[in-house]
């Protein structure tokens, strides 16, 4: 008989290992290996034979068709949209983020949408008392929408209670991590209790075509099993992101096995409730100016989506041979200092003597190395206290040569320029040309440097 053996399982990934450690080998996340107690270990046996003694299983040709799933639209557009156009009746959908983002708000808010539009929608909190959840759709206006409400943990009850022919069209769980399933042990919100209370849900939304709704928090101290562990047993994992400082919240698919997951929804956290931003670029773009130095608008690329944002920077002459500041807000700093050299090094620009100042307006963070040319723009007009023209938007990656590339999915970025009222683009030379907008394309950056000082 294989013996018990002691094994650890990672809070927030869920790989498991037979020894324990520090940090997971598999996430690099510190101090989330837990003793998962009393597993067997059953080794493989190379003397089961399992060619024979099987069911055939019906094989099909992929040009079979097919039944498109049913989808409940919540008819908020910037959900839908995450979604790939609704929840899918009959699977699990788990949104993820940060506790006090705004997720149980935006489910809230779903909810009373479908069951005003006559659907049955169960909301079942874990973490709320029915009272509190009860004022917060008040406050949010949406006090006298059907949902069926409770305050519940134990995952048996709840099947029980919607297992009948009582099965809603959506089912809310709120959160996962505060679920019991009693089929192991152990206490809510480890692993093992996440996995095997998701298990019991998900399969009773396949079973009764209920779109389940599960809500995970993300923890970056894994004293929580994280949404991790269960994002290969849903459908749909959705992330839910955001500065809790700033208003703005986006909403990305990051798997969908009904839809594309290069779709997001923009939402800004208002007080009566989350409300949808369909512009986003309006959110991060502040008024514009004619004559302000230092700052240049960056077409973004959120999937396949542009939004417009303000890079802006600001440079403070050093009298003294003390060593400057270089502070960032949203963009990477290890970059920052790449651009700084690259305008040093290949332009001639003394950045050394100045104290250098980076900002992405509204809380916006880019990664994108479209930015490049962007930044460097902010960074000359800044420094030689020249405007870049109101009407531009600036893309384009530097590389440490000097040579400024092009960049993907230039004509969306031109478009949503144009859709703006944006006219210009300084670009790549080699980016394709921008329909309704002017292109001015730089080969390297002393000749952008040239344009920018008007030399
Ligand atoms: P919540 O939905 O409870 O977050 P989560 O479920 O992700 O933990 O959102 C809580 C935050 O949202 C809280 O800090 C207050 C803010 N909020 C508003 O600003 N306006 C509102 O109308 C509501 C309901 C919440
Ligand atoms: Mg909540």
């Amino acid at each position: 008989m294989a013996k018990p053996q002691k094994r650890y399982v990672c809070q927030q990934c869920g790989s498991v290992s037979s020894k324990w450690a520090g940090q997971c080998a598999d996430c690099g996340d510190w101090n989330t290996l837990v003793e998962d107690a009393g597993a067997v270990v059953t080794p493989f046996s190379a003397r089961h034979n399992l060619q024979s003694g099987g069911r055939p299983i019906l094989l099909s040709g992929l040009d079979t068709a097919i039944a498109l799933p049913d989808r409940l639209k919540t008819d908020i557009a910037e959900l839908d949209r995450a979604l790939g156009g609704g929840f899918v009746e009959g699977s699990a959908t788990l949104i993820g983020g940060d506790p006090g983002i705004g997720k149980s708000t935006l489910l809230l808010q779903a909810a009373a949408k479908l069951a005003l539009a006559g659907k049955s929608v169960a909301y079942v909190s874990g973490e709320e008392a029915a009272d509190q959840v009860r004022l917060r759709a008040r406050r949010l206006g949406l006090g006298n929408a059907p949902v069926q409400l409770a305050a519940a943990t134990s995952v048996r009850d709840i099947l029980t209670t919607f297992g009948g022919s009582s099965a809603p069209d959506l089912l809310i769980i709120d959160s996962i991590q505060t679920m019991h399933s009693d089929l192991i042990e152990g206490a809510p919100g480890t692993v093992s209790q996440v996995r095997a209370s998701s298990g019991e849900l998900i399969r009773f939304a396949k079973e009764r075509g209920t779109a389940v709704v599960l809500v995970g928090h993300v923890t970056k101290d894994g004293s929580i099993a994280g949404p991790r562990v269960l994002e290969h047993m849903v459908d749909t994992v959705l992330a839910f992101e955001g500065e809790r400082s700033h208003q703005y919240r986006i909403l990305r698919a990051v798997k969908n096995r009904f839809g594309g997951t290069d779709e997001i929804g923009v939402f800004a956290m208002e007080s009566e409730g989350l409300s949808e931003v369909s512009n986003p670029s309006s959110l991060f773009l502040t008024s514009r100016d004619e004559n302000v130095t230092g700052t240049v608008v960056f077409p973004a690329l959120e999937g396949t989506r542009p939004v417009l944002v303000e890079v802006q920077a600001l440079t403070v002459r050093l009298a003294s041979g003390a060593t400057p500041r270089r502070a960032v807000v949203g963009w990477d700093s290890g970059r920052l200092a790449m651009i700084l050299a690259v305008l040093e090094a290949r332009c001639g620009l003394a950045f050394a003597t100045a104290e250098v100042y980076l900002n992405i307006a509204g809380g916006y963070r880019v990664t994108d190395p479209a930015a490049d040319l962007a930044v460097a723009a902010a960074l000359v007009s800044a420094l030689s206290e020249r405007p870049v023209p109101s009407d531009a938007i600036v893309f384009g990656e530097i590389a440490l040569s000097g040579e400024v590339r092009p960049v993907a999915h230039g004509a969306l970025r031109l478009k949503e320029a144009g859709k703006l009222g944006f006219s210009r683009a300084l670009a790549p030379a080699s980016q394709a040309e921008g329909g309704a907008i002017k292109l001015s394309g730089f080969k390297d950056l002393p000749r952008f440097v040239d344009y920018m000082l008007g030399r």
